[in-house]
Formats: C-alpha cells, structure tokens, sequence
C-alpha cells in the first residue's frame, strides 16, 4: 500500500511516464577540448549556498518509508550541504526536523478551510528557522490516485497535526487519504489569497505548481520569491504536460525576474544538466529520495543525492562546462529545435 502511495501518479499515469520520457528526448550537446580539470556543481539558491542545483522536494508521510521520517532525511540534507523541503503533512513535527540538525529547510504549505491551522504552521515554520514557504498550488482537491483508492489507504497520525486537528480515518471506501484532503483542503484558496498568506509571514514565499506563462506572470504580479514547475510527480491531473517540456515558456515569461525551479521525473545528472540548460535554477526530488530513505534511511538518502552530484559533475565535465553558469541553452536540443545543420 505505501510502496503504491510513492510509486502512483494519477488516473491513467500518462504524465507520470511522460514526466521521465520527455528528458529523453532532450539532447546534450557537448563542447570538447575545454579546460574541465576542475568541475564546481554548486549554486545558491533563494541565496542560501547549496552543493549542487538540486533540493529535496516536499513529500509527505516520510514514516511510511523509514521510522525515523523526515529526521532522517533532513540529516541526510545537512550531510550533503543541500536543502530540504519539508512537507506540510510531515510525519515529524517541524520542531523535531529543525532540531536534529542544520540543513537549511523550507516549509511546503496546504491551505486548509481551517486557515488558523495553515497560518499556525507557517509561524512554527518561521520560528523554527525555516527559510522559506513554498505554497503548493495545484492540489485544491487530491487528483484521482487509483492505487490508493483500491489500497484504501490509510495514512498514520500526523503528528504535526497534534492537539490542531484529527487526522484519523474518516471512512472505509476508497482512499483515506482523498477523503482526508476533501474534508480539509480549501478548495477555494486563490491568487487573491496570497495577500493573505504574506500577512502572516515574513518568510518568502514560491509557488509550487506552475505550468504555463499566463499563471507565471500572475506569480509575478502577485509578488512571489520564486516558481517551481511542477505537476505533483503527475498525482495531480493526469495528462498535465511534462514539467521539463513547459520549462522553456515559464522561464521565458519570468524573464529572470525570480528564479524558477523543476521537479518531476528528474532522475539522472544528465536530467538536471538538461533542466538548468532550459533555464532552471536547480530542481527537486521527489520519488528518488523516498526510496533511499525506504532502503537504507539517512544513509539511503545520502546516497541518492551523492549519486546525483556525481552524475551531473561528470555529465558536466563531459558537455564541457565546469560551473552551472557555464551550462547554456546552447547545451541541449529539445524536439522544437532545428537541426544543427542541413547535410
Ligand atoms: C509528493 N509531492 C508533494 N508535494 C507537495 O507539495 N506536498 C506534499 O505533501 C507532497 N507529497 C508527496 C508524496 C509523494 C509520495 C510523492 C511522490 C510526491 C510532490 C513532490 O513535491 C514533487 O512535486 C514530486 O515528487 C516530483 O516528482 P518526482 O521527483 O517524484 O518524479
């Protein structure tokens, strides 16, 4: 059953398969005979220093996968200087992650029809030194997860949530989880709203699931930090495009007014080369890091964010680039572009 709330996108996993294939159609163009005797992966990001242009992605429930939950991974982020996202439904309590170590961490935010319990998460967000809010935007309602709904998923007590709200089953049909996220999320929290959510906080604040330009310059209007192009590792609407072939047009209408960010199917170095290439300031993990925290814990995702260090600074060195700023549209061919040449 959890194996299947990890692994799942939604209805017909359409965009789940897409999220990873459209990197393949994505060509590296490598430049030879540079100087690549030394390779630097890092970057910052929101301005905080970062080993490399990748985060950890918000995902939910991390004691489903290993019983020490977030702790774990955000100790595997502070090892390997990179910065965690931690999800509004963390298994962990936010005081717990914060005080097992000093990995930079933003805070993910549902906004619930009981807005004091969102707006209490953001102020122990902000007390514990979380940097940033990242406002999770396609999920007014929990897309259509087939998995879990013939799993009858049931999720654990959040014990985020303690003493704020039950977060016991509500019924035996179909996924817990969606009947949950039904009677709670506020289905009718909209771009007005951010108004709303920068009273309460001081905190900057991204924007996570932006797919096209239209609603990246309502972000730009509304005077967001930054976008993260997403579409939930596809567990929200199906057929929703891969996030990697949107990239392009957010970044285009952004216009480098604010960074903006990937996730979605990014599981090699060569994807996060690809990404940047498009105009990505780093990515996120989401899946990648709940298995390595499933197979071996901390060290598991240690190791999953190592692996992908290593494999971008090869694929670097290999492109002939040997820092991030060097990695330029130039660096990839996408579907759209012409050939290279006519022969
Ligand atoms: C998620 N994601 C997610 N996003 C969010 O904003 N809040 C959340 O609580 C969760 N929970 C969650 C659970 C699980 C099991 C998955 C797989 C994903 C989405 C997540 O932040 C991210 O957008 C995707 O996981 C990125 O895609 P990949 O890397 O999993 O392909």
């Amino acid at each position: 059953m959890y194996y299947d709330y990890y692994a799942g996108g939604a209805e017909d996993q359409y965009t789940l398969k897409e999220n990873v294939e459209a990197f393949h159609r994505i060509n590296i163009l490598p430049r030879v005979l540079v100087d690549v005797g030394k390779i630097d992966i890092s970057t910052s990001i929101l301005g905080y220093r970062t080993s490399a242009p990748l985060m950890i992605a918000p995902t939910g429930m991390h004691k489903l996968a290993h019983p020490e939950g977030e702790v774990a991974t955000a100790r595997a982020a502070a090892a390997c200087d990179t910065i965690m996202a931690v999800s509004f439904s963390s298994s962990c309590p936010l005081e717990e992650v914060a005080s097992s170590c000093n990995a930079i961490r933003f805070f993910q935010l549902y906004v619930y029809k009981r807005r004091d319990i969102s707006a209490l998460l953001v102020q122990r967000a902000e007390r514990s030194g979380f940097k940033a809010v990242i406002l999770t935007a396609d999920t007014p309602r929990l897309g259509r997860r087939e998995a879990d709904i013939k799993n009858k998923m049931i999720a654990p007590p959040l014990r985020n949530f303690d003493g704020l709200i039950s977060t016991d089953v509500v019924t035996d049909k179909g996924s817990n989880l969606a009947a949950y996220a039904s009677a709670t999320f506020d289905a009718s929290f909209c771009w007005k709203d951010i108004t709303w959510l920068k009273s309460i906080t001081n905190l900057p604040i991204l924007i996570k699931g932006v797919l096209t330009p239209e609603d990246a310059i309502k972000a730009l209007e509304v005077g967001v930090s930054g976008i993260i192009v997403s579409n939930h590792g596809a567990r929200q609407l199906d057929y929703s495009p891969a996030t990697i072939s949107v990239l392009e047009e957010v970044v285009e209408a952004v216009q480098g007014k604010i960074p903006v960010l990937l996730d979605g199917g990014v599981r090699r170095g060569t994807d996060i080369f690809k990404a940047l290439a498009l105009g990505a300031q780093a990515v996120m993990i989401g899946r990648p890091v709940l298995f390595g925290l499933a197979a071996n814990g901390e060290y598991g995702v240690k190791r999953v964010i190592n692996m992908l260090k290593e494999e971008l600074e090869l694929s670097m060195a290999l492109a002939g680039t040997c820092t991030v700023k060097d990695i330029t549209r130039g660096h990839v061919r996408t579907q759209h572009d012409r050939p290279l040449c006519k022969i």
